[in-house]
């Protein structure tokens, strides 16, 4: 595995794949990676002859007072991972790379609509920074296929729409969330919850799963689902964000008609900010 900082190197490597023929996979991280990344660049492979894993934490999709300070930096461990499991190249540009004019005057890429409610709303311009650096890691990688996960299942909407509306020739693919045994969803700020918190952590997605249950037993009053799961969080010890029934493909309203349905939430426990979902198909 090669380590590239600099985006020139990546360039000339670019250059030497494609003259073999060869395509590109890019599976974008912040780092701390975990079984769920690793499922990602196992996915990317299966599409690409190349995989390129970013490690680039964000600046720009923290808001103020969020956790871009603390998150987990865990390099050492990190390249560990990707060469045992035969990634290509561990890009890793620094923030002048990715933001040549500085933060200040960076060009914004924003996808309306889509990122205005769920964590778009509990996180003002949060989507921004998103498509904003994913925009500039297609630019810098040049992929033919790009992997993110499910669990981010609005982050993946996001991008998919943005690499639609402005004609990017890249695939995006989605993985399927990666879970512990007891059915938490693999997240690096799980490390946040105490021993208690994560004890009740799992509670989460046996809601998810209950709802997606009742939905599929015929079950059509969303805005009861959505009250009584909010409810039963609360209960549960977490600070509930939203529990939203949505139709999968574009996150609107779903009519009694809608057969593919996700069910997205996300809620405090102590310090981390958990989000999961489910898609069923009714
Ligand atoms: O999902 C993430 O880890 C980040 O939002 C991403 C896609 C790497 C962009 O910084």
């Amino acid at each position: 595995m090669q380590i590239v900082q600099d985006k020139n190197e990546l360039n000339e490597l670019h250059k030497s794949w494609r003259h073999h023929g060869e395509h590109v996979a890019l599976v974008p991280t912040m780092g701390n990676l975990h079984p769920g990344h690793i499922s990602l660049v196992e996915l990317a492979r299966e599409h690409a002859e190349r995989v390129v894993v970013t490690i680039f934490v964000n600046p720009t999709q923290f808001g103020k007072g969020e956790d871009f300070e603390d998150y987990p930096r865990t390099l050492e461990r990190d390249t560990r991972q990707l060469r045992k499991i035969g990634t290509d190249v561990l890009f890793m540009p620094d923030v002048e790379t990715v933001y040549p004019f500085g933060i200040e005057n960076a060009t914004v890429v924003s996808v309306p609509g889509l990122t205005e409610n769920f964590c778009g709303a509990s996180r003002p311009g949060h989507f921004d920074g998103v498509t904003s650096v994913v925009a500039r890691l297609f630019a810098l990688v040049q992929p033919d296929v790009a992997v993110f996960g499910q669990k981010d299942y609005q982050q993946q909407l996001v991008i998919r729409h943005m690499t639609a509306d402005l004609n990017l020739p890249i695939r995006i693919i989605t993985a399927p969330t990666i879970r512990e045994s007891d059915g938490l969803a693999r997240s690096s700020r799980n490390q946040y919850l105490t021993a208690e918190e994560r004890a009740v952590a799992p509670r989460l997605h046996e809601l998810l799963e209950t709802i997606g249950s009742e939905l599929q037993n015929g079950k059509r009053d969303f805005q009861e689902l959505e009250s009584q799961a909010v409810a039963t969080l609360e209960a549960a010890g977490f600070e509930p964000d939203y529990v939203a029934v949505r139709r999968a493909q574009n996150l609107e309203v779903p009519d009694r008609d809608c057969d593919e349905i996700v069910v997205l939430a996300a809620g405090q426990l102590g310090k981390a900010r958990l989000i999961d979902n489910v898609v069923v198909t009714i």
